[in-house]
Parts: structure tokens; C-alpha cells; sequence
């Protein structure tokens, strides 16, 4: 039987009353999950740490292939041995998704091992906030995020889809709620790249659709892993725990529905609808204090 193996970043805080009415938890239905998983092949990229390695861990404790997928091999390893499920197979594969060799690679080794892949979880992905005027030699900024969040997962994506076709599969994208709200200074490589693999994925559906293939779209708020949470002014905002992913994740799995996001961005969705220049003049008035412009 599996542990409740979590790597690195332990998640200590109890959450506020402003987060747990933000976030409000729900589990899964275990029966359900129980149920579906049996026998299903899952792959999870982005595993060796954050949301990706605790949806790994959780969901060893079913009976089910998994195949996890990150950089950091001696993560990846130690999941595995900590887990060290007698339900669950686990395979693991190190692939850095910005490399296309790789990425080649990894889908040819999928496919002569003939990994039926029921559920795809496009998780990995890489977060940089960073002003404009200190990105001046930082073209890579973009680029990186770019090839992890965006063409890396396009192009495994693409070379998967024959067996999730084969499998009538499901595609579940983690997605950020900054996706759907308001542009924001200082995220312009990070927001770009997941609307785009967004963007691509909305064009691909109805096409994945009428093949039987499911897609879920997440769109998650800021989740305390080490990924937010090396930001100082996200570890001062009001956050999700990983647990909490990770259920929403599997509830998802589950009902198969189109999209999550958290009940209030439709608040501020219509807010921007109604002031459409608010947020954006309150930017510019803040980055002319920053940089004393009159
Ligand atoms: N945390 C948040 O507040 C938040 C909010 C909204 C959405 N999300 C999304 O949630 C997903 C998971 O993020 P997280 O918070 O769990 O971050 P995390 O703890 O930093 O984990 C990111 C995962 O992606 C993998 N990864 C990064 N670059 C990669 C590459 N080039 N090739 C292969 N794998 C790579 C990392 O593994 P290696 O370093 O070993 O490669 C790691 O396993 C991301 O897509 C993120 O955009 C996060």
C-alpha cells in the first residue's frame, strides 16, 4: 500500500476563514474513483515536485498505471520508492519538455512499450514574474516558458493523441485562473504561454470531442507549492493548498467536465466587463510611482 509521500515543500498553514470560503474543499468520491481508475494507464507530467507529485502519490494508492514524467530524475526515483505501491505500477521517464529530441524521444518510448494512455494530465510548467524593464536580456524568460508550458506539451500532446483516440482518453490541462482574467505586469512570459497551450487545446476540442476524447480545462488560483510560494508576494496572498488541487483534479477525472475555475473570477470577470480600463490604468498608475514618471 502506498504512503502519503509528499516531496519537498510541506504545506504547513491552516487556512484563514477567507480561504476556506475562496476555496472550498470537497473530496472525491472514492468509489467513483475506485471505479474509474481500475486498470487505467495515467500519465502526469511535472511529477517530480508540487501538484504533480501529490496527484502521483494519491493516485498510487489505485489500482492503475502510472507514468511520470519531469526533469529531475532523484525525485522522480524517490517518489517512486516512497510509494511503493503494490496496486499501482509506476514508470518513470526524465524528460526536459522544452527539448524536442527529448520530447521525441519520450513519445517514441511510450508507443514501442505500448503504454495505452487513458487519462493525459498536462501539469508540468514553469512560472517567471518578472518586470519588464529587468527582462531587457532575458529573451530565454519567454522562450523557457514558452517550450514547457505551451510547444513542449503541444508536441507530446500531438504524438499521444493516436492512443487517447484508441482509448476514447481524457485531457486534463492545469491551468492558471490568470488565463482567464485581466493581463497583469511582470507575467507577460508566463500568462502568454499558458493562453497559448489554452488557446490551442480550445481549437482542438471539438475535434478531441468528436473522437470521444474528453478535456478538461483547470484554471487554478495560487497553489502553495514551491512554484508559487518563491514568490514573496504570493506567499502573502490568499492561497489553495495542494491537497485541495489535487482533489479538484480528481474530481475531474471523475465527471469529466469541461472547466474548472473557482466560483468568484466571474466576479471579476463581469468587474472588468463593466470598468474594462480599471485594472489596467491602476497598472500604469502604480509603475509611474515605481518609477517616479510624471
Ligand atoms: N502553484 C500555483 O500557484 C499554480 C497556480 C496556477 C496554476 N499552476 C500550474 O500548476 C502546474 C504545476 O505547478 P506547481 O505549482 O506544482 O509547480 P512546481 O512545484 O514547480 O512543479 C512543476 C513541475 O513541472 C516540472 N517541470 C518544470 N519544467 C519542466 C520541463 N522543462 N520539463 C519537464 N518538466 C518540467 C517540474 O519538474 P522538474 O523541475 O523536475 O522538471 C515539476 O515537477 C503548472 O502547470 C502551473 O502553471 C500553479
Amino acid at each position: 500500500m502506498g504512503t502519503n509521500y509528499i516531496p519537498e515543500f510541506i504545506d504547513k498553514k491552516t487556512p484563514t476563514l477567507a480561504e476556506k470560503i475562496l476555496f472550498p474543499g470537497c473530496n472525491p468520491d472514492k468509489k467513483k474513483l475506485h471505479k474509474i481508475l481500475e486498470g487505467k494507464t495515467i500519465l502526469i507530467t511535472g511529477a517530480s515536485f508540487g501538484i504533480g507529485a501529490a496527484l502521483a502519490s494519491k493516485l498510487s494508492h489505485f489500482n492503475c498505471t502510472l507514468l511520470l514524467i519531469a526533469r529531475t530524475t532523484e525525485k522522480l526515483n524517490e517518489l517512486l520508492h516512497a510509494v511503493k505501491s503494490e496496486k499501482c505500477n509506476i514508470f518513470c521517464f526524465t524528460t526536459d519538455l522544452r527539448d524536442e529530441e527529448q520530447v521525441k524521444h519520450l513519445v517514441e518510448e511510450l508507443v514501442r512499450r505500448e503504454f495505452k494512455v487513458d487519462i493525459l494530465i498536462n501539469n508540468a510548467g514553469k512560472s517567471i514574474n518578472r518586470n519588464l524593464v529587468d527582462s531587457l536580456n532575458r529573451y530565454h524568460d519567454t522562450s523557457r516558458c514558452s517550450a514547457t508550458n505551451f510547444t513542449g506539451p503541444v508536441q507530446l500532446l500531438l504524438g499521444m493523441l493516436p492512443v487517447l483516440f484508441l482509448q476514447r482518453g481524457h485531457i486534463i490541462n492545469v491551468s492558471a485562473i490568470n488565463v482567464l482574467l485581466p493581463p497583469t505586469a511582470g507575467w507577460s512570459a508566463y500568462q502568454s504561454s499558458k493562453v497559448a497551450f489554452d488557446q490551442w487545446l480550445k481549437c482542438a476540442e471539438p475535434e478531441l470531442k468528436a473522437r470521444n476524447v474528453k478535456v478538461s480545462c483547470l484554471y487554478f488560483p495560487i497553489v502553495r507549492t514551491r512554484m508559487s510560494m518563491a514568490n514573496e508576494k504570493n506567499a502573502r496572498k490568499q492561497s489553495m493548498s495542494r491537497d485541495q488541487a489535487v482533489n479538484i483534479i480528481l474530481r475531474y477525472i471523475i465527471s469529466g467536465k469541461r472547466k474548472y475555475k473557482p466560483w468568484w473570477t466571474g466576479v471579476i470577470q463581469l468587474f472588468n466587463f463593466i470598468f474594462p480600463d480599471l485594472w489596467f490604468r491602476i497598472q500604469v498608475r502604480h509603475y509611474r510611482k515605481i518609477f517616479s514618471i510624471k
